[in-house]
C-alpha cells in the first residue's frame, strides 16, 4: 500500500451535522466503513455533550462495536478525540474490549480558535494534553495529536508555519506518536502546504505526520497530492465530503473520502480503499453526500 487512509467521517462528519445521527445508524455506518480498507476509522468524541451533542453517544457507541474483540485479526484501528482527563476517565471507564486503540488529543496553531474551540489557549491545552499522554501511555495507548488551523484560522487569518512547526515539536515532545496536521477551515492553497511541509520535514518525518484537509475553497484534493509529493503517506478523509468544526465558522466537510481514493488510484498510488463501498456506506446516512463522485451517476472506469 502507497498509503493509509484514516476515516474520519463518523467524529469530524457527524459533528457538524444539525441533524442528530441516530445510534443504530452510526454502528451500521461504522461497520459498513470498516470493510472499505481504510486504515483507521475516528468513531466519536469524549468531549463535552454540551459542546458537541452529536458526540455525546461516544461511549455507548464504543460499547456496542466492541473495537478490539470484533476487529482483533483485522488491519484495522479505531480511534477517538480526548480533551482532557475526563475525556480519559470516560474511556477508561469502558470494557476494555471496548476501548478504542488510538486516542487523539487536539489543540491548534492559534489562541483565538483553540479558545472557542476547547475554552484554553494553545500553552493551557499543551499541559492538559502532556497529563492525558502519559496517562494513555501508561494503559498502552497509541496517541495522534491533531493541530487545527495549521495554515489558518478563521479569526488570525494566516498562520506562520514556525508556530505550527513549534506545536508539532512539543506534541512529539509529551509523547504524541503521530501528529495529524489539519487545515480545519480548508483554506490552504497548495503553495501554503508546499511551505509549512518543507520546513516541518526538516525536523520531524515524514511517517509521524497525517494531513487532515477539508474542502472548503476547492483545493483540498490538490493539497493531498502536494503532501504526497513531498513525502507524506498518511491522510485523513471523510466518507461523502461530510463535515466540518463548529468552531469553525465556514469550515465545511473534509476531503472526501472517495474523491480522495479515486484521484489517487487513478494516478497510480494504491490505497487499498475500494472509493464504491465508500459511497455505498455514506447511503446509509439520512444525509446528502457532498462528493464529487457521489455526484457522477455512471462513473466511467
Ligand atoms: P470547559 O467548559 O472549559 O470545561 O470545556 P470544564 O472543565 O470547565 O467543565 C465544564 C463542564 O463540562 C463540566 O460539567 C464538566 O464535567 C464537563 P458540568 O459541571 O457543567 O455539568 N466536561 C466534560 N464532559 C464530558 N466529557 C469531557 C468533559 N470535560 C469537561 N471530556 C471542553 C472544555 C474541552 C470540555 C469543551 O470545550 C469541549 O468539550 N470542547 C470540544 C470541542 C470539540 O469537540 N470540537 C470539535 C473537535 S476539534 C476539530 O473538529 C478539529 C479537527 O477535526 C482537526 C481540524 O480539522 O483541524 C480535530
Ligand atoms: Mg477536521
Amino acid at each position: 500500500m502507497n498509503i493509509k487512509i484514516v476515516e474520519v467521517g463518523p467524529r469530524d462528519g457527524l459533528q457538524n451535522e444539525p441533524q442528530l445521527i441516530s445510534l443504530d445508524l452510526k454502528i451500521k455506518f461504522i461497520e459498513k466503513l470498516a470493510e472499505t480498507g481504510v486504515g483507521c476509522i475516528e468513531v466519536g468524541s469524549f468531549v463535552s455533550p454540551k459542546a458537541v451533542p452529536q458526540m455525546a453517544d461516544t461511549d455507548t457507541l464504543l460499547m456496542n462495536l466492541k473495537v478490539r474483540e470484533k476487529y482483533k485479526d483485522r488491519n484495522i484501528s479505531f480511534s477517538a478525540l480526548v480533551p482532557n482527563m475526563k475525556g480519559f476517565e470516560r474511556v477508561m471507564n469502558l470494557p476494555e474490549n471496548s476501548r478504542p486503540h488510538i486516542l487523539a488529543v487536539f489543540t491548534a496553531s492559534s489562541d483565538t480558535f483553540n479558545k472557542r474551540n476547547i475554552n484554553m489557549t494553545v500553552q493551557e491545552s499543551l499541559k492538559v494534553i502532556a497529563e492525558v499522554v502519559s496517562s494513555a501511555k501508561k494503559y498502552g495507548f497509541e496517541v495522534r495529536g491533531y493541530i487545527s488551523t495549521a495554515f489558518w484560522c478563521p479569526y488570525e487569518k494566516k498562520i506562520d508555519p514556525r508556530r505550527t512547526l513549534n506545536i508539532c515539536e512539543k506534541l512529539l515532545e509529551s509523547g504524541v506518536d503521530e501528529l495529524s496536521v489539519g487545515d480545519t477551515i480548508g483554506r490552504a492553497s497548495p503553495k501554503d502546504v508546499k511551505e509549512l511541509l518543507e520546513l516541518v520535514l526538516r525536523y520531524i518525518h515524514p511517517s509521524k505526520i497525517s494531513m487532515h484537509f477539508h474542502n472548503t475553497y476547492g483545493m483540498a484534493i490538490a493539497n493531498s497530492f502536494v503532501s504526497y509529493d513531498l513525502g507524506i503517506r498518511t491522510f485523513d478523509s471523510s466518507a461523502g465530503g461530510l463535515g466540518g468544526c463548529p468552531f469553525a465558522p465556514g469550515a465545511s466537510g473534509n476531503v472526501s473520502t472517495e474523491d480522495l481514493v479515486f484521484a489517487f488510484e487513478n494516478s497510480g498510488i494504491k490505497t487499498g480503499v475500494d472509493f464504491a463501498k465508500v459511497i455505498e456506506s455514506t447511503k446509509i446516512l439520512p444525509i446528502k453526500p457532498r462528493s464529487a463522485l457521489s455526484n457522477i451517476q455512471n462513473i466511467i472506469m
